[in-house]
């Protein structure tokens, strides 16, 4: 389980927070092998398909309310778990949160973004699990996390690390990854009622 204090700290100093082998080895492979029997869409759906797939290539599967996988309602639990403990610190009014699996391809990316922008989206907490065995620093792959203009911070999408960020500050990006990367987004969303 996440170390929450450190968590509320981090996010309230830095905006961001890694955690490493959060999720125990017979978690990540649960996870994993529901993952590999989903049929995966294209994430670039949209109004411009060639342009956004200029911007990140990978594939996705959206978690959904009716999931029937012990692995997957453990996991959605785990993510409900955080937003409350959010919720508590800092008052955000989070009131959904909305999940997809990612695969990344080798030569696959995701350019440098953020999740979401004031006033656009109810998007506030980005929450990423991964659940690659066994990888080396020759996959690349990596999360890179800019805490400024200037100044970044690498994450290695290695099994059981958990990362958590505000999504409206942190700008981040998927470099190629070199090997097939599967990871699980997240985002907390205040929704108007
Ligand atoms: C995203 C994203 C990063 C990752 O899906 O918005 O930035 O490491 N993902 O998978
Ligand atoms: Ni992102």
């Amino acid at each position: 389980m996440i170390n929450f204090d450190k968590l509320l700290d981090a996010l309230e100093n830095d905006g961001y927070y890694i955690e490493e082998n959060v999720l125990d080895d017979d978690f990540v492979k649960d996870l994993k092998n529901e993952f590999l029997v989903r049929k995966l869409d294209m994430s670039h759906i949209g109004k411009d398909k060639n342009k956004n797939s200029e911007i990140r290539n990978d594939h996705i599967s959206w978690l959904t309310e009716n999931e029937t996988s012990p692995a997957i309602q453990k996991y959605q639990k785990f993510l409900n778990t955080i937003s409350n403990t959010i919720n508590n610190a800092f008052y955000l009014g989070l009131n959904n949160v909305e999940a997809h699996f990612a695969k990344y391809e080798k030569g696959n990316f995701y350019k440098k973004h953020k999740d979401s922008f004031k006033n656009n989206n109810s998007r506030l907490i980005t929450v990423i699990s991964y659940l690659n065995e066994d990888w080396k620093k020759e996959d690349n792959g990596i999360l890179r996390i800019y805490k400024n203009e200037h100044d970044y911070i690498d994450v290695e999408p290695k099994k059981g690390t958990v990362v958590c960020f505000l999504s409206e500050k942190i700008e981040h990006e998927v470099l190629p990854s070199n090997n097939t990367r599967y990871s699980i987004t997240s985002w907390m969303r205040k929704d108007k009622l």
